[in-house]
């Protein structure tokens, strides 16, 4: 079992300070840092656009795993890929030519992923599989952190491993993981995990320890 990697989300971090914060995710040992970006409209809330992904981008060198959950996508891509973002993940529900938009990210050379609401079934991605580095499965409805995990898309994990095949693709996990459910979560498949408030909840002297806590579990 390869180590599981660590997304932690700034959504759940302290926005009047999200420079010191990010400082602080990094150090305390964030492999990819999650930038979850809502427009109000494909998500039912308003969280930030490129300006504030270009202002952090100086204070950390990880991964930006930048999550858009904004419909229309295609205007904002060049935006978000100048500022900063290393890859660029959107909805398969949010455009009709998600193909074209995912082929656009790469264009811009950045990483390209595809995210799935969890009504959404595996097959919708079948056809993007040659456009796309991580696939990210949204274990709780877009629009807030801090919401239970939904157990039923364990089996959606499962079934999109498999489709993945050998192919160079990451599956990300999104929404409600803590350390009670990293161990499926990593049994299912998953590569990467998002954790905004099992990990922020901790307060700055607890980042690494939480982060540590959830890899743990999921190596047991
Ligand atoms: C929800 C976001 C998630 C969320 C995760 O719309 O996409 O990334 O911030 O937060 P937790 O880990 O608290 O569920
Ligand atoms: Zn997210």
């Amino acid at each position: 079992m390869t180590r599981l990697k660590i997304s932690p989300s700034i959504l759940s971090a302290d926005f009047a300070k999200l420079g010191e914060e990010l400082r602080a995710i990094d150090a305390a040992g964030a492999d990819y840092i999650h930038v979850d970006v809502m427009d109000g409209h494909f998500a039912p809330n308003i969280t930030i656009g490129p300006m504030v992904v270009k202002a952090l981008r100086p204070h950390s060198a990880k991964l930006f795993d930048v999550h858009l959950m904004i419909d229309p996508v295609d205007p904002y891509l060049e935006a978000f890929a100048a500022a900063g973002s290393d890859l660029i993940t959107v909805h398969v529900e949010a455009g009709i030519h998600v193909d074209r938009t995912l082929q656009v990210i790469r264009g811009l050379g950045k990483k390209a992923g595809i995210s799935l609401n969890p009504a959404t079934p595996p097959e919708a991605v079948a056809w993007l599989l040659d456009r796309v580095d991580l696939i990210l499965v949204m274990s709780v409805n877009p629009g807030f952190s801090g919401q239970a995990f939904i157990p039923g898309q364990l089996e959606k994990i499962r079934r999109l491993k498999a489709m993945i095949g050998d192919r160079p693709i990451e599956l990300e996990v999104d929404g409600g993981v803590s350390q009670a459910n990293a161990a499926a979560i990593a049994a299912a498949g998953a590569d990467v995990v998002v954790a905004g408030n099992a990990v922020f909840s901790a307060g700055p002297a607890g980042y690494a320890a939480a982060m540590n806590a959830i890899r743990a579990a999921a190596a047991a």
